[in-house]
């Protein structure tokens, strides 16, 4: 299971020391939450396409940026991450009118495209998009911020969207990714290993504690693989 870290968290008059540090941990991919004020429940602005352009014209093209987009117009304003240079979008199923075209459209413009659900959202609003999906991502806390307690709760849906999948790729069908995001530690990041997840997005867990991000990095990385 792949770590990726959530920089919501991160000091932002420090993100550049924050990000390299991550990099030179070894990671490749970090996932950026964006939230506009509006969609989540605690109307949290986070931060929009001008940072996102900074941190890639930082990091140079060749680490993988996602977006999770928290917002209510995914749909008119996807494009202005893909041009500040996102390799993924991850949009909110219950945010999106007309998944099929969100999805196609990021296609178009050679992007990845992930639909995320809310953890009391029903998986089958998103399983009809499976098969044309690069990722899925259950989120294991309410959107709004890090450092929220997990909720193991979502484990059911993992365990649908975990064997959806094995059954679509053993069927020559598209190997789409399964994401979880929201209080992952080093003591459930092995749980959710278990049960079928490829990447687990980490925030609070490596940026704010105790250790460096090095460090949280390979106490989760063991806690996985003991
Ligand atoms: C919450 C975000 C998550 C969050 C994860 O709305 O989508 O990515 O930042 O942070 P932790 O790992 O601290 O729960
Ligand atoms: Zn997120």
């Amino acid at each position: 299971m792949r770590i990726t870290p959530s920089i919501l968290t991160a000091d932002f008059t420090r993100l550049g020391d924050t990000i390299d540090s991550a990099i030179s941990a070894g990671i490749d991919w970090i996932h950026l939450d964006v939230m506009d004020g509006n969609w989540v429940v605690n109307k949290t602005i986070t931060f929009g396409p001008a940072l996102i352009r900074s941190i890639r014209e930082h990091l140079g093209p060749d680490i993988f940026l996602d977006c999770h987009l928290m917002v209510t117009n995914a749909e008119e304003t996807w494009r202005q991450y893909v041009d500040a240079g996102v390799n993924l979008v991850i949009a909110h199923i219950e945010a999106i009118e007309n998944p099929n075209t969100l999805i196609s459209d990021l296609h178009s413009a050679g992007v990845q495209a992930g639909l995320v659900l809310n953890p009391s959202t029903d998986p089958a609003l998103v399983l009809p998009y499976l098969s044309d999906l690069d990722l899925v991502l259950v989120m294991s806390v309410i959107p709004g911020k890090g450092g929220q307690s997990f909720m193991p709760e979502v484990e059911e849906k993992v365990k649908t969207f975990r064997s959806a999948i094995d059954e679509q790729i053993n069927s020559g069908g598209r190997n789409t990714l399964l994401m979880i995001d929201g209080g992952i530690k080093s003591h459930n990041a092995k749980l959710v290993a278990d049960w079928g997840i490829d990447i687990a997005v980490v925030g609070s867990g490596l940026i704010n504690s105790k250790g460096t991000i090095s460090e949280n990095l390979d106490e989760i990385r063991s806690s996985i693989n003991d």
